[in-house]
């Protein structure tokens, strides 16, 4: 599928169906799906161990082990993913709340690289 699709329906109309047919076609085409599955309803269906699936759910135990710090190689790096983290906005604390925690997950890269 190249194509970019939205289905839109009302509750019961048939929308999981039609993205589980999709899968199946997906799976048995040996092609790969990236499944944004909140409510897990896909998950039993097609996890397979064997073809290397990954679960990226931090409360799943089958999740692979993942640090953002370790995405970090260069000090301009953990900044910006700090930033990302803690995106600059005024609120009731004004900036003070997210410049420090930018500071300390900048600090990432020293305690990562030391
Ligand atoms: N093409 C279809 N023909 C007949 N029944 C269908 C079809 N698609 C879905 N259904 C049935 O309708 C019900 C709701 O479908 P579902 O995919 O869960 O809807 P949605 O996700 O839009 O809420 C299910 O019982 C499903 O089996
Ligand atoms: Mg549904």
């Amino acid at each position: 599928m190249s194509a970019a699709r939205e289905t839109l329906g009302d509750s019961g109309a048939g929308k999981s169906s039609l993205i589980r047919q999709l899968l199946m076609q997906i799976e048995n085409r040996r092609q790969t799906a990236v499944v944004y599955d909140p409510a897990r309803e896909y998950l039993l269906q097609f996890y397979n161990e064997e073809r290397g699936d990954v679960v990226l759910n931090p409360l799943d135990a089958r999740m692979p082990y993942w640090n953002p710090a370790e995405e970090v190689l260069n000090p301009l790096e953990a900044e910006a993913v700090a930033k990302s983290l803690f995106p600059d906005r005024a609120g009731a604390n004004g900036n003070i709340a997210s410049s420090s925690a930018i500071g300390t997950v900048g600090r990432m890269k020293e305690t990562v690289h030391a």
